[in-house]
């Protein structure tokens, strides 16, 4: 008798310290942030519990797509489109404001003062990554956070020799009498190809596996994106869950795998002969002994990987295919760009000192990355309160999230003509002439800034080059402008160009 009512006893402390944990989790400190919030004078769209303001955003984001699916002309104003629910509650609330995925608040940031004021305030180090998307990303991205300066790679060629083949597969397309191609999905997969050699030295097959499973875990993610930071919402989402989780497992075993190999050949023949690639440095710093720095254990390498993987492809590729939609649709900038091509680099072989010779290709390329900028938003988390100005202080811990689409599109810094394709608007000036230098931000800001700018741009240059000097190309009549958010920004219906040989 004794004995149950101690084990009833244990039962119930047990049970109601669960429950206690659960509420403190999900509901009082929510509310702590929020007061915090609150009383920093951010408002916005009033929360439910537990969703948050997730239903009213599924809500937007499915009359908004289903509405101008017909879109034939190509608009290039998408912030409405790529971010119906922000955008409508910057009617309401305005460029900065409150609101709750799932139990989480988030501070909306699209005024680019508010940004530098806020940038400024951080001293140093005190930026994290909000650790709500670090978790519900975990089997996408792992931990990895990357600091690699770019090595020299030798990497043009390997570049040259991928994108040519395709440009082959093309020709033959073509010639079998089919003019249209989904130009998307050719970069993508041809992209993915290149940061699987150059960065990780793998052989096709092994990069195309990778890369159709990180497709497919991209997709089961974004479609349950939407309950990020609803409690229990991996319970939910059981089936998605499981199925990324799955495939996140699929891709570790091939990653590890390509590690060990590595690391084999490493120990046997020294630095191997065809270059170094992203890999052998990863490895190689491991190697060395420093005093500091921990050495990274074989599953953050992984993570390391998978942040590169995904990171460094899909961005690039869709700049390119975004690039290729604009100049679809001006053709006298495919000319501008042909000629300039012809005066750098003539009939020969690129390399890669010419490509910084390619002026006006670059400001294409930060034009296209203005009107479609391929990483849309920018995450960040306080660390420590950060002071704005005299009465208004983002309290510690606060998720940010930035608008990038939003900074770009707006026509109080960039003026009238804010949705016009304008390349040389970035002929004197790297911030394309926004009146504001925090305005334009398509790699991040600060010490997070992306560190694959550079590589970023010689794929690009040298894909687009090879590309422009083969083909001359315009817009297919079944094309429709869909530019919507899958992390990155992205041709819902792909982009079908009618090429034609030259
Ligand atoms: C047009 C192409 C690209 C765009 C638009 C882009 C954009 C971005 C942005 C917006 C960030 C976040 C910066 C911040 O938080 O302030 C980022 C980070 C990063 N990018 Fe890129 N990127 C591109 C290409 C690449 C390439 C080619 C690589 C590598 C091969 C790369 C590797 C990384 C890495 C490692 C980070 C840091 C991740 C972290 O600290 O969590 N990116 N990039
Ligand atoms: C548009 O798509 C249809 C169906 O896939 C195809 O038959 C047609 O040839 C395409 N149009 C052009 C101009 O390629
Ligand atoms: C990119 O190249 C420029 C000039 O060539 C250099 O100053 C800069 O440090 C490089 N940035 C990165 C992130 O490698």
């Amino acid at each position: 008798m004794e004995n149950l009512e101690a084990l009833t006893f244990a039962l119930v402390a047990l049970f109601s310290f669960m429950l206690w944990r659960v509420l403190y989790s999900c509901w009082v400190l929510p509310i702590r942030a929020y007061r915090k919030l609150a009383i920093n004078g951010f408002n916005g769209p009033p929360p439910s519990f537990p969703l948050g303001n997730t239903i009213e955003m599924k809500k937007t984001m499915t009359t908004e797509s289903s509405s101008s699916s017909s879109s034939l002309t190509v608009s290039n104003d998408i912030h409405s489109r790529a971010f119906p629910y922000f955008a409508q509650w910057q009617k309401s609330y305005g460029k900065v404001f409150m609101y709750w995925l799932g139990t989480e608040p988030f501070l909306y940031i699209a005024d680019p003062e508010f940004l530098k004021k806020i940038s400024s305030g951080v001293m140093g180090k005190s930026w994290g990554k909000p650790t709500v998307f670090k978790k519900d990303r975990k089997p996408m991205f792992g931990d990895g956070l990357v600091m690699v300066e770019g090595d020299d790679w030798a990497m043009a060629g390997m570049m040259m020799e991928t994108t040519t083949s395709m440009l082959d597969r093309w020709t033959k397309l073509i010639n079998s009498g089919n003019p249209e191609i989904d130009i998307e999905r050719e970069i993508i997969s041809t992209a993915g190809e290149i940061i699987a050699k150059t960065s990780f030295g793998m052989d096709f097959e092994n990069g195309r596996t990778v890369f159709k499973k990180l497709r497919a875990m991209q997709e089961t993610l974004f479609k349950y994106n939407r309950y990020v930071g609803v409690p229990f919402s991996k319970y939910l989402c059981l089936g998605h869950n499981l199925e990324a989780k799955r495939l996140g497992k699929e891709i570790d075993a091939l990653l590890l795998s390509i590690i060990v190999d590595r690391k084999k050949s490493m120990a046997q023949n020294g630095c191997s002969k065809d270059g170094k690639n992203l890999l052998d440095v990863l490895l190689e710093d491991n190697h060395v002994e420093r005093q500091k720095a921990r050495k990274l254990s074989t599953s953050e390498l992984v993570d390391e990987c998978k942040t590169f993987f995904f990171g460094g492809h899909e961005t690039t590729a869709l700049a390119i295919t975004w690039s290729l939609l604009m100049l679809a649709e001006h053709p006298m900038w495919q000319h501008e760009l042909r000629e300039e091509i012809k005066q750098v680099i003539g009939d020969g072989d690129i390399d890669a000192t010419m490509v910084a010779g390619l002026k006006k290709m670059g400001w294409v390329m930060s034009e296209v990355l203005r009107l479609y900028p391929t990483a849309p938003n920018v995450q960040r988390q306080a660390r420590g309160d950060i002071r704005v100005d005299e009465d208004t202080v983002v309290p510690d811990g606060t998720n940010i999230w930035i608008d990038v689409v939003s900074m770009h599109h707006d026509q109080e810094f960039w003026g009238e003509d804010v949705n016009e394709f304008k390349p040389e608007s970035f002929k004197d000036d790297v911030h394309g002439g926004c009146k504001h230098k925090m305005g334009y931000l398509p790699f991040g800001f600060g010490g997070r800034m992306c560190v694959g700018r550079n590589l970023s741009a010689l794929e690009y240059k040298i894909v687009l080059s090879l590309i422009l000097t083969k083909f001359s190309f315009s817009l297919s009549p079944n094309y429709t402008h869909l530019p919507s958010i899958m992390l990155s920004l992205r041709p819902r219906q792909g982009l079908p160009l009618i090429m034609k040989p030259l």
